[in-house]
């Protein structure tokens, strides 16, 4: 392996997970132990991935574990555990379970591996990321959400099927939670440098927004049985990848607000530098009162709950 032996623990050997580790192992940039409940699920994806290492040349190890103490030394933990939607659920029905597995994630993670950096996968996302700061007690600039990156991603996805043009030269920026409240910025998304709104027409870009918004529920039906997870799993791996390599790239993702765009103590998705310390700086963007009621009210949505159910 090229980059000596760092490490990245991924928690939840699941679709979202094994997704990730998949993805992670051929960017070769550290040793992956992926850790489930059930240790055997782990180990055989483990054992399966790492199986894969002639065919698609990649050599750093891939094991798996359901003990915490294999993730000591973790640069980068993502936590993919956890309960995926059934259709009619909304991410929020989730709330109750996940936050008790969280909560024993969180203890392992605080414990095992104290200087990590967490990358969270979760839903609900930016309530499951405001409890694991919480449990963990690390810094909030490593304690992070991803949700921005996949839901950019389809955004970017839908815009390309309209305009028949490449993925990689679109940047589309979403903002906001990872729900029905998410905030798809179109003023702010550009194809080859020139913004949507210049190239496509307003209904169009409504029905764009809209999908993109709906996009986790519609792979959620399609699918009948769990949730999406090849984008979700990538999606994290850039993160990862982010942190591990100091690459400061600029995405969207969950991040602990201290007053911008007027909210403060809750995490909610804006853009932001991701690197070695984690979320390195947040930007604010010069937002129309219309867009920044959306953000707000995304937001306040998420505090309400927070204090609601999960007692903050
Ligand atoms: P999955 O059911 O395939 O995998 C979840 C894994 O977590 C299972 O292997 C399970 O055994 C494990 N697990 C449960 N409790 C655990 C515990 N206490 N300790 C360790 N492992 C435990 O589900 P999938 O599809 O991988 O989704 C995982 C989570 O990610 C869900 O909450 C889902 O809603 C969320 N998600 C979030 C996205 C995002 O953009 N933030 C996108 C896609 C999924
Ligand atoms: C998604 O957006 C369910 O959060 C998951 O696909």
């Amino acid at each position: 392996m090229a980059a000596g032996r760092r490490k990245i623990a991924v928690i939840g050997a699941g679709n979202v997970g094994a997704t990730c580790a998949f993805v992670l192992a051929q960017m070769k940039v550290a040793d992956i132990v992926l850790l489930d409940i059930f240790e055997g699920f782990a180990k055989g994806k483990a054992l399966d991935m790492s199986q894969n290492s002639n065919v698609l040349n990649y050599d750093g190890t891939i094991t798996g574990t359901a003990d915490y103490n294999d993730i000591t030394g973790s640069d980068v933990v993502v936590v993919t555990s956890g309960f995926p939607r059934k259709p009619g659920m909304s991410r929020e029905d989730l709330i109750g379970k996940n936050a008790e597995i969280i909560s024993q994630v969180g203890a392992g993670i605080r414990d095992h591996a104290p200087d990590s950096t967490v990358i969270m996968v979760t839903n609900p996302l930016d309530l499951m990321t405001y409890h694991m700061q919480k449990v963990t007690g690390f810094p909030t600039n490593r304690v992070i959400g991803q949700a921005g990156v996949l839901d950019s991603a389809r955004m970017a996805h839908f815009i390309a099927l309209e305009l028949n043009c490449a993925e990689e030269d679109i940047s589309p920026m979403v903002l906001g939670g990872h729900g029905d409240t998410m905030v798809p910025l179109p003023r702010y998304t550009t194809v080859g440098g020139i913004p949507i709104t210049q190239l496509i027409s307003e209904d169009r870009i409504e029905a764009i927004s809209a999908r993109t918004a709906g996009g986790g529920g519609e792979i959620v039906k399609l699918l009948e049985r769990g949730s999406a997870f090849y984008a979700p799993g990538s999606a994290a791996a850039i993160m990862a990848e982010s942190v591990l390599n100091d690459r400061r790239r600029v995405i969207p993702a969950s991040c602990y607000l201290t007053g911008q765009y007027g909210l403060d103590d809750v995490y909610i998705g804006v853009p932001c530098i991701i690197g070695a310390n984690g979320v390195e700086k947040i930007f604010e963007l010069d937002l129309t009162d219309s867009e920044l009621e959306s953000l707000q009210g995304s937001a306040n949505f998420y505090k309400g709950q927070l204090k609601d159910i999960l007692g903050y």
